[in-house]
C-alpha cells in the first residue's frame, strides 16, 4: 500500500532506521492475495454462525452471528420522544432523541464517565449507576416527553448478547476491558429495569440493541436503505441485513418462512460480532506484536480481529512496535518514557494526531516533523534532545503502518458483507453506515478502506459503495428501537 510520509525526501534516514522500519513493513504487509484468503475465511466463518448455534467446543471457531429481532427497517417517517442508553464505547451516555419523521432528530445528551472500578467490579453497581445516570439526566436536564408517560428506553449495549427477543438478551461475554463479576449469562435489559426500578424511575427498557444494529437503523431512518452499520471506534463490529432463510440455526420450517415472506418478515438484522472473526488464527496475520498484545490483554486469545483494528487496541499494537525500535536502540538514543512503558499508553488518538500531516492543508501538512516531534515530545513524553528527525519519521511510519493494515482489514469485513448478501453481482447502490472515533478521526481511514475494498472486488463494485458516516447512530437507533417496540404493543392491544 502506498504509505504517503515520504521516507526519503527532507530527512536522512540512518541505514539501521530503514531497515528496521523495512522489516516492520515487511511483517505488517497485507498484499491483496492475503486480503482475499481473510475474506473468504471471513465469509466461511459467516455461514458456519448462521448454521449452527455455538457450543462450547465451537464457540471460538465461528463468530456469533446473533439475530437481532429486529426486521423491520426504519422508513424515516418515525416519530416521538424516546430515552436511549448507550454502554460500551469510550462513555456511557444518556440521551434524550426525538424522532422528527422526516428523517430528521434533534438529541440532547450527557455523558457520564465508567471508571476502571465500574467495569472490573460487580454487575449490581454498573447498573445502579446506569439507574443514577438516567435519573441525574431526568433530574438535570428534564425530558419533554409526557410526565404522566412512562418513558421508553432504548438500551444501546455493545457487547456480545444472545437476543432472544427485542428486549430480552444474555450477555455471551464481555469485550472491550469490562469484566464486571455476576454478568454472563444474566439478561442485561432486565438487569437495567430492575435498577431502575429499586430507583423508582418511571422509565421501561423496551427495547436492547447492539450498536452496529443502532448503526444501521439510524442509517436507513436517515437516508433509507442501509445494507449494513458498522463501528470502528473503542471496539468494531458489524450488523447487515439478512436473509431468515438464510439463518438456519433458527430452524424454521418451510411453511414458516413462506407466512414471513408473506408478513414482510423475511429478512433481520444479522448481528455478525466481526471483532471476533478468526479467533483460532487460521489466516490473521499476527506479528509478535499483536502476540505480546493479546497475551497481556484482559481477554486473551478472544477479539483476535478487534485487537487489530479497533480504537482500544491500535495504539497498544504501535506502542509494541515503537518500543521495539527503543529497545533495538533504533530510536530516542534507546531511551523509552513513562507513558511509551505504560500498558495502553500509547491513545490511538495519538496516532490520528501523528498523521494529520496526511490531512491536506493542515498544519502539520506544511511542517510534518514539527508537528511530529511535538507529539512525541508531548504525548509520549521522550524529552526533546533524545529525538532526531529520523525517529520522527520512524515513529510517524510505524503509526501510518499499523493504521494502514487496520484499515484493509476493516475492508475486509466490508468486502465479506457485500459478498455474502450478493450485493458484488448486483447492480444496486450499497450503503454502509459506519460511526466510531476511527471513521470519525483517523485521517484516509475511507480513503484506505476504499483503496483496499478496490483491490478485492474491482472498481465497478467498489464505484456503487456509499460510505456513510452515522454519527451518534447508536442513540439514534436506540430510539427508533424503543419506538419499534411502542409500535408493537400498540398494535397488540388493538
Ligand atoms: C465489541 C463488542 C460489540 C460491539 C463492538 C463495537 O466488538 O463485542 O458488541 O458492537 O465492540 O462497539
Amino acid at each position: 500500500p502506498p504509505y504517503l510520509l515520504p521516507l526519503n525526501n527532507t530527512v536522512e534516514l540512518p541505514e539501521k532506521t530503514r531497515a528496521a522500519l523495512d522489516s516492520i513493513e515487511q511483517q505488517f504487509d497485507l498484499p491483496t492475495k492475503k486480503l482475499e484468503e481473510i475474506v473468504e475465511q471471513m465469509l466461511w466463518e459467516f455461514g458456519k454462525g448462521l448454521s449452527e448455534q455455538p457450543t462450547k467446543e465451537t464457540k471460538d471457531t465461528f463468530m456469533p452471528m446473533i439475530p437481532t429481532y429486529l426486521q423491520h427497517i426504519p422508513s424515516g417517517k418515525e416519530t416521538g420522544t424516546f430515552l436511549a442508553l448507550d454502554l460500551g464505547g469510550t462513555n456511557l451516555r444518556v440521551c434524550e432523541v426525538t424522532l422528527l419523521g422526516d428523517s430528521k432528530w434533534t438529541m440532547r445528551q450527557q455523558k457520564y464517565k465508567v471508571s476502571q472500578a465500574l467495569k472490573m467490579g460487580e454487575v449490581a453497581a454498573l447498573f445502579d449507576y446506569i439507574a443514577n445516570s438516567v435519573d441525574q439526566f431526568l433530574t438535570e436536564i428534564g425530558t419533554t416527553g409526557d410526565p404522566n408517560e412512562k418513558l421508553y428506553l432504548g438500551f444501546t449495549f455493545s457487547f456480545p448478547v444472545a437476543q432472544t427477543a427485542l428486549a430480552k438478551g444474555t450477555l455471551i461475554n464481555w469485550t472491550k476491558g469490562f469484566e464486571c463479576k455476576n454478568a454472563v449469562g444474566k439478561d442485561v435489559a432486565q438487569l437495567l429495569q430492575d435498577a431502575l426500578d429499586r430507583k423508582h424511575i418511571h422509565v421501561k427498557c423496551s427495547a436492547l440493541v447492539n450498536d452496529t444494529a443502532g448503526t444501521l437503523m439510524a442509517a436507513a431512518y436517515e437516508r433509507g436503505d442501509c445494507l449494513c452499520g458498522g463501528i470502528f471506534g473503542t471496539g468494531t463490529n458489524g450488523a447487515y441485513v439478512e436473509d431468515v432463510a438464510k439463518i438456519t440455526k433458527e430452524s424454521k420450517t418451510k411453511e414458516e418462512l413462506e407466512q414471513a415472506k408473506k408478513d414482510g418478515l423475511d429478512k433481520m438484522v444479522v448481528n455478525t460480532e466481526w471483532g471476533a472473526f478468526d479467533n483460532e488464527r487460521v489466516v490473521m496475520p499476527f506479528t509478535i506484536f499483536d502476540s505480546r498484545v493479546d497475551r497481556i490483554s484482559i481477554n486473551p486469545r478472544k477479539q483476535a480481529f478487534e485487537k487489530m483494528i479497533s480504537g482500544m487496541y491500535l495504539g497498544e499494537v504501535t506502542r509494541n512496535v515503537v518500543l521495539h525500535l527503543v529497545d533495538a536502540q533504533v530510536i530516542f538514543k534507546g531511551f523509552s518514557s513513562k507513558s511509551l512503558n505504560a500498558h495502553y499508553g500509547l491513545d490511538t488518538a495519538i496516532m490520528s494526531a501523528l498523521e494529520a500531516f496526511s490531512l491536506p492543508n493542515s498544519d502539520s501538512a506544511a511542517d510534518p516533523i514539527a508537528s511530529i516531534r511535538k507529539c512525541i515530545t508531548k504525548d509520549l513524553g521522550i524529552a526533546d534532545e533524545l529525538v532526531s528527525d529520523a525517529d520522527c519519521v520512524a515513529v510517524a511510519r510505524v503509526s501510518e503502518i499499523v493504521g494502514t493494515r487496520g484499515c484493509r482489514l476493516s475492508a475486509c469485513a466490508l468486502a465479506a458483507t457485500i459478498k455474502q448478501t450478493g450485493n458484488d453481482k448486483s447492480d444496486k447502490e450499497v450503503k454502509f453506515g459506519l460511526d466510531g472515533s476511527l471513521v470519525e478521526f483517523y485521517p484516509r481511514f475511507d480513503q484506505r478502506v476504499k483503496d483496499a475494498l478496490r483491490e478485492l472486488l474491482g472498481e465497478d463494485v467498489v464505484k456503487r459503495v456509499v460510505i456513510d458516516l452515522a454519527k451518534d447512530g447508536s442513540g439514534v437507533g436506540a430510539a427508533l428501537c424503543a419506538q419499534a417496540a411502542m409500535a408493537m404493543e400498540a398494535k397488540a392491544k388493538h
